[in-house]
C-alpha cells in the first residue's frame, strides 16, 4: 500500500478520532487541526498510547487565511497533503422561526463554508500530482431534513452539492471527490440531543442501534482506497436503514 498524507479536519471529535485512527493504521501519515492546545495535545497523547500517531497542527476552519496556515503546517509537518476529509462540523438545533444570526451562520461557516477554506489550498497540488482523494462527511439529515436543523441540513446538503461539481472538475485528474452521509452515531454531537427525542429516533433505525464511529471510519478507507479510483461524484448512506434512496 502507498502512504499517503492525509488531513481530516475536525480529528480529535467523535467521527473524526476513529477516521484519524484508521488511517493511520492503514499506514497513511495522519494531521488534524486544531483551536484548543492543551485539548488536542491530550488528545493526541492518548491516541499515541493507543499505537496510533496523528499530527496536531493550529487551525479555524472557518477562516480562509487560518485554514489556509493550516495546510502549510501540515505540508511542513508531513508533506503535500493526498487525502483530504472535510469532517469538521457543529450543531446549533432549534425551530427555524426562533433561529439567530449566529445559530445560522455558525453552522453553515463551520460545516459548509469550511470545505471552500480547506479544500482551495490543497487542490492545486493534487491537479499537479494529479492523485487525490477528498470526501465530505455530510449527514443523513442533509438527505431527508430534520425538524430543528434547517441550518445543518441546508450546510450538509450544500456540502454534496460541492463534492459533485469538483468530482467533475478534477475526475481527469486522478482525483476522486465523494460524500459519506452517517446516520446517528453515538457520539457526543448525539448524545446532546435531548433523551426523549433521542429514544424516539433511535426507535426508528431499523438496525434498531445507533451507529458506531468506526462504522463510518471503515466506509472512509473504502473511498481512500487506490482501487476506489473510479467512484467518484457517489455518496455513501450509512444510517442503519435509518433512510433509504437511491
Ligand atoms: N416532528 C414534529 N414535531 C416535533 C419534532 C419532530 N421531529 N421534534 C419536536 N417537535 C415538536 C415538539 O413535540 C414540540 O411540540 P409542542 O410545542 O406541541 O409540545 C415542539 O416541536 C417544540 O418546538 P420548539 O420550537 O419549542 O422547539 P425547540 O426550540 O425546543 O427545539 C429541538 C426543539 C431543538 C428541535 C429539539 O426537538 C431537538 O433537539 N431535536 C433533535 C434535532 C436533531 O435530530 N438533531 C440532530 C443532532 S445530531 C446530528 O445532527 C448528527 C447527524 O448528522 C445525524
Amino acid at each position: 500500500m502507498t502512504s499517503r498524507v492525509a488531513l481530516v479536519t475536525g480529528g480529535t471529535g467523535g467521527i473524526g478520532t476513529a477516521i484519524c485512527q484508521r488511517l493511520a493504521r492503514m499506514g497513511h501519515r495522519v494531521a488534524t487541526n486544531y483551536r484548543d492546545e492543551a485539548k488536542a495535545r491530550a488528545w493526541q497523547q492518548k491516541l499515541k498510547e493507543h499505537g496510533t500517531d496523528v499530527a496536531i497542527v493550529p487551525g479555524d476552519v472557518t477562516s480562509v487565511e487560518s485554514a489556509a496556515a493550516m495546510v502549510r503546517g501540515v505540508e511542513q509537518a508531513l508533506g503535500p497533503v493526498e487525502i483530504l476529509i472535510n469532517n469538521a462540523g457543529i450543531t446549533r438545533d432549534g425551530t427555524f422561526h426562533k433561529m439567530t444570526p449566529p445559530q445560522w451562520m455558525d453552522v453553515i461557516n463551520t460545516n459548509l463554508n469550511s470545505c471552500y477554506n480547506v479544500t482551495r489550498p490543497v487542490i492545486d497540488g493534487m491537479r499537479e500530482r494529479k492523485w487525490g482523494r477528498i470526501i465530505q462527511i455530510s449527514s443523513i439529515n442533509g438527505l431527508k431534513g430534520q425538524y430543528g436543523q434547517a441550518n445543518y441540513a441546508a450546510s450538509k446538503a450544500g456540502m454534496h452539492g460541492f463534492t459533485i461539481s469538483l468530482a467533475r472538475e478534477n475526475a481527469k485528474l486522478g482525483i476522486t471527490v465523494n460524500t459519506v452521509s452517517p446516520g446517528y452515531v453515538a457520539t457526543d454531537m448525539v448524545m446532546a440531543v435531548p433523551e426523549e427525542v433521542r429514544a424516539k429516533i433511535a426507535a426508528d433505525i431499523p438496525t434498531g442501534r445507533l451507529g458506531t464511529p468506526e462504522e463510518i471510519a471503515y466506509a472512509v478507507a473504502f473511498l481512500v482506497a487506490e482501487e476506489a479510483a473510479w467512484i467518484t461524484g457517489s455518496n455513501l448512506d450509512i444510517n442503519g436503514g435509518h433512510h433509504m434512496g437511491w
